[in-house]
């Protein structure tokens, strides 16, 4: 089936819009004729081999139970390319008190990725949130032993995954999870305005060779916040810090939005300032018992991938999750349930979104036109019953 055939076998099922404009040959040497892969065939086509010809990752997340043999596993390894440790690289996972560290969680998905040919990104060295630090951490008031601490835990974790390792979410959200203004964290607190600045320096200074980047929440719909972290990204270049990449998390709470255009714009506007960009943990609520639900979802997928795959700085996106059957959305207590929000169902089984999303690669690979209609409106705000819940 050559790819054209393949396309619109898709555009049938729904999994395409009518194409946009990208310079696919460019980037894959592909010219039309060529068979990027063949549908008929079980598990080609699949989102990190078509991902790849784009220079391209695409990722998910993964729990140490999640990567014992099964088909949570067998699926992580086919689709995906990069894996992100859900939770076994935070502080209070590898550190939960002072020297007490813990690696065996990190080791088994680390260990995983590796394996199965797949980029590892290293999230978290520091959550400058207070919620998500230690209590031991947040006890102290002393700078110069908060700087020893803060050598200490970096030194260690990136010594340890250095050669595995490539690319670290330096800092997780240092803005407020709701808000433009720069999070209350006992970093800030303690070290004062230039602790971002101190953090990634002693990131450079374990792994010079690593990618550094900064991971923020809500820039996609927080009224404001993408400005405040383009402002914030701009400084720590202008000043000199090594910063190489900006993950942008792209929690979706409705399928409402985002406008495609807006989104790229959103995306070019870091790549702007000479850093790379990613989609680091998206995932798409739905609200059950709407028969909509996946076609809306499939289209939010699409405009996402889309909006990266025309931004030469996107290196990567990231589900935050494989299967709805596991998502931390189910557990944010304030959003009705389930939410459904991933590329797979409860028996990982592919849904509408995996083949929109597949079909927004396919469609770059082909060069193809990308749409130009309106979006459907923005999403401006959580639903109702999850905002004053969400803590980030
Ligand atoms: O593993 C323990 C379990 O032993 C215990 O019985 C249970 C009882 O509370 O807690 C379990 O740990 C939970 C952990 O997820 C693993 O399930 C923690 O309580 C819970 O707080 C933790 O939530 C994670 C959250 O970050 C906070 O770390 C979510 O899984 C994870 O999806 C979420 O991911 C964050 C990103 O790191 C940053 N961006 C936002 C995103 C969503 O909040």
């Amino acid at each position: 089936m050559t790819l054209i055939v393949a396309l619109l076998v898709l555009a049938a099922a729904g999994g395409l819009h009518p194409p946009g404009a990208i310079d696919a040959a460019a980037t894959t040497g592909l010219s039309e004729g060529d068979t990027a892969c063949d549908l008929r065939v079980p598990d080609s086509c699949t989102l990190r081999d078509l991902a790849s010809r784009l220079g391209r990752r695409v990722g998910a997340t993964a729990e140490p139970s999640q990567v014992l043999p099964g088909p949570f596993a067998d699926t992580l390894a086919r689709e995906f390319s990069s894996l992100t440790p859900e939770n076994a690289l935070k502080w209070y996972t590898v550190q939960p008190n002072r020297g007490g560290w813990n690696f065996g969680p990190a080791d088994a998905v680390v260990d995983f990725a590796v394996a199965h040919g797949m980029e590892v990104r290293g999230h978290t060295l520091v959550w400058t949130q207070d919620t998500f630090t230690p209590g031991w951490v947040k006890a102290i008031s002393d700078p110069a032993e908060l700087r020893t601490v803060l050598a200490e835990h970096i030194n260690t974790v990136v010594g340890r995954y250095g050669d595995r390792v490539h690319r670290w979410d330096v800092v997780n959200e240092p803005l407020e999870s709701i808000g433009t203004n720069p999070s209350d964290n006992v970093f800030g607190r303690v070290l004062g305005a230039g602790y971002l600045a101190e953090i990634f320096a002693l990131a450079h200074a374990a792994d010079p060779s690593a990618e550094l980047w900064l991971n923020e929440f809500g820039t996609d719909w927080v009224p404001g916040k993408h400005e405040a972290l383009v402002e914030l990204v701009r400084q720590l270049v202008t000043d000199g810090v090594p910063i190489h990449g900006v993950g942008i998390q792209m929690h979706r709470f409705t399928t409402e939005g985002p406008d495609l255009d807006a989104f790229r714009r959103q995306l070019e506007d870091f790549a702007a300032l000479g850093v790379k960009v990613a989609i680091t943990e998206l995932d798409v609520a739905t609200v059950p018992g709407d028969p909509d639900a996946f076609s809306k979802q499939a289209g939010t997928y699409e405009r996402v991938v889309t909006a990266c795959l025309l931004v030469a700085a996107c290196a990567e996106i990231t589900t935050w999750g494989v299967t709805d059957a596991a998502t931390w959305l189910d557990h944010l207590g304030t959003l009705p349930t389930p939410t459904r929000p991933l590329l797979f169902d409860d028996q990982y089984a592919p849904k509408p979104a995996y083949l929109a999303f597949r079909g927004a690669l396919l469609a770059a690979l082909a060069g193809a036109q990308w749409p130009t209609q309106p979006s459907p409106p923005p999403m401006t705000a959580l639903p109702v019953a999850a905002a004053p819940a969400f803590t980030g």
